[in-house]
């Protein structure tokens, strides 16, 4: 092929960019082409001042008593209706219900979705999109709801200042396997390209949340992907989710952002977004900055008991101190007869006595007596047996 026929497939693959773009189908990613550093040219509120992920500064929190835990509103009622999962060449996604929702926001929302972000399994351990004090989790959930109050549906409301609530969740790995996570890991394989979809049976989300749902942090900010909309009302939670080691390194190597026809393949990892400035705007945390060190009332008990135990504790040792002493000085009293006693033994020991026989001799008669009174006292009773006062008995 001569040089103007390359300028002319090269001008057809601008000009087929430039169509995608007016009908907002760009290709984006998270490292190549249009990577992360180029979405604000294509679409610009990637380059906004409140976007998401951020990094949350602990110290730089600030605590609103007025956050109340936020409540998923039938995450368990999956009523048997199988989900659908789907690779979108970005995540794996599972299409949430209408039902499912989430209250303990100024409005209900709807769910629409639920999607991960991850790593590559390499050594730097990263994977998750928000971070905490410049930490990286190894991977993050984000459920997605709309806000169900003021708009008709998920297009009108993402965006929308206050469209949607994405709930955040940390997930660092462990010894344990998550079962919950299992629910959707183990259909990955049957999305592995890009565009598969398929129906999974229907489970408890609830199960891929933390328990504690009343600690979190709260900010204003915006989808982690194109088109960047700012209208997210953000929930991180405070408490990490745990999966196995082996349930990670499967999310992190099983999916491929090609199609199953393309005949390069491209692994699906690190579409994770790195954090954006917070410019002017607060992290709100539910729990008080002091709240790790207040005690809650299981410490105040163990540490009640603890001072018990160690008073009574004391109390014991002090006693056996006590004790000990006061029985030292009796045996030293002791010893100084002794050796008092040792030393007239040394000195008199030419007129040690012989050891007296006589002091057998009383106890015999002291026997003796004793069985004298036992008889005459045996005698007495069979004399007394037939008296009077046992007579007049009956
Ligand atoms: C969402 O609501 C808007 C406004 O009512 C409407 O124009 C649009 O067609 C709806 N979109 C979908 C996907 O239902
Ligand atoms: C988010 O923005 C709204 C409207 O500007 C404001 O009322 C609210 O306090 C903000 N929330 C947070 C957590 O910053």
């Amino acid at each position: 092929m001569d040089s103007p026929g390359l300028f002319v497939l090269l001008c057809l693959g601008v000009f087929d960019q430039a169509a995608a773009s007016s009908v907002e189908e760009i290709t984006w990613s998270y490292s190549g082409l249009i990577g992360q550093s180029e979405w604000s040219e294509y679409f610009p509120e990637c380059g906004g001042t409140s976007q998401s992920p951020v990094d949350v500064i602990t110290t730089q929190t600030r605590f609103d008593p007025s956050l109340s835990p936020v409540t998923p509103l039938g995450y368990s009622q999956h009523g048997n209706q199988p989900f659908t999962l789907y690779n979108n060449r970005h995540t794996a996604i599972i299409e949430m219900p209408e039902w499912m929702g989430l209250g303990g926001l100024p409005w209900l929302f709807t769910a629409v979705q639920l999607h991960l972000h991850w790593g590559n399994g390499g050594s730097n351990q990263r994977g998750s999109e928000h971070t905490i004090n410049g930490m990286s989790a190894d991977a993050e959930l984000h459920v997605v709801h709309y806000n169900s109050e003021l708009y008709p549906n998920m297009s009108a409301a993402m965006t929308q200042k206050d469209g949607l609530a994405v709930l955040g969740i940390l997930i660092v790995t462990g010894e344990e396997t998550n079962p919950g996570f299992n629910n959707i890991l183990n259909y990955l394989s049957r999305i592995k390209h890009f565009g598969q979809k398929v129906f999974i049976p229907a489970f408890d989300i609830q199960s891929l949340l933390p328990e504690d749902l009343g600690r979190y942090y709260r900010y204003n900010g915006s989808l982690t992907t194109p088109p960047c909309y700012q209208s997210v009302i953000w929930t991180v939670f405070h408490e990490r989710v745990q999966i196995s080691k082996a349930q990670l390194l499967k999310l992190e190597t099983i999916l491929y952002s090609s199609k199953a026809e393309d005949p390069e393949k491209m692994l699906l990892q690190d579409n994770y977004r790195v954090t954006q400035a917070l410019n002017q705007r607060v992290v709100f945390t539910s729990f008080s900055a002091d709240s790790g060190k207040e005690l809650s009332s299981g410490e105040v008990t163990a540490i009640v008991i603890g001072v018990m135990c160690g008073c009574v504790g004391l109390a014991v040792i002090v006693r056996f101190i006590v004790k000990t002493i006061r029985f030292l000085k009796v045996l030293h009293l002791e010893t100084v007869v002794v050796n008092s006693s040792t030393s007239s033994w040394d000195v008199l020991h030419n007129n040690r006595p012989a050891p007296m026989p006589r002091i057998n001799e009383p106890e015999k008669e002291k026997q003796k007596k004793q069985e004298l009174v036992l008889n005459s006292s045996s005698a007495a009773d069979r004399k007394d047996e037939p008296s009077p006062s046992c007579k007049s008995e009956p």
